[in-house]
């Protein structure tokens, strides 16, 4: 099937940076592989139950409107989960804030959720253990 997306040149510009580097024969077989991840972290986020402990990282733009208040709303609604947060001014724009959670996995999950789909939100990251798995 052929698809058409519109994509902000920053991006693509970005993502075809990548896929010469990594020798992809083509754009779509980059989007492929790109479509293949982004369906195999959302499986994984599918499996994520029971007691955990993780951390989910975010960078994203505080001067888009609402943003940041949108953020702090769904980090008061989950605090229970909550056990420190780091926030570090990258630059003029950006923020890079890392939460470390503790409590169940499918709550842990819809957090996650919520924060990643956040417009503004460039770059996300859940990650999580069971807390009582031996390493
Ligand atoms: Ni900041």
């Amino acid at each position: 099937m052929r698809i058409g997306v519109s994509l902000p040149d920053t991006l693509l510009s970005k993502f075809d940076e990548i896929i010469e580097k990594r020798g992809y024969s083509s754009r779509s077989e980059g989007i492929r592989d790109a479509i293949r991840s982004y369906i195999s972290y959302y499986e994984w986020m599918g499996d994520i139950k029971g007691h955990r402990v993780g951390t989910v990282a975010v960078i994203y733009d505080h001067t888009k409107r609402g943003l940041s208040n949108a953020l702090a709303d769904i980090q008061h609604h989950y605090s229970h989960l909550i056990k420190s947060s780091v926030h570090i001014h990258l630059d003029h724009d950006n923020c890079f804030e890392v939460v470390v959670l503790d409590g169940d996995g499918e709550e842990i999950k819809e957090l996650a959720e919520a924060i990643m789909s956040l417009k503004g939100v460039k770059f996300s990251k859940l990650t999580t253990v069971a807390s009582n798995e031996k390493i």
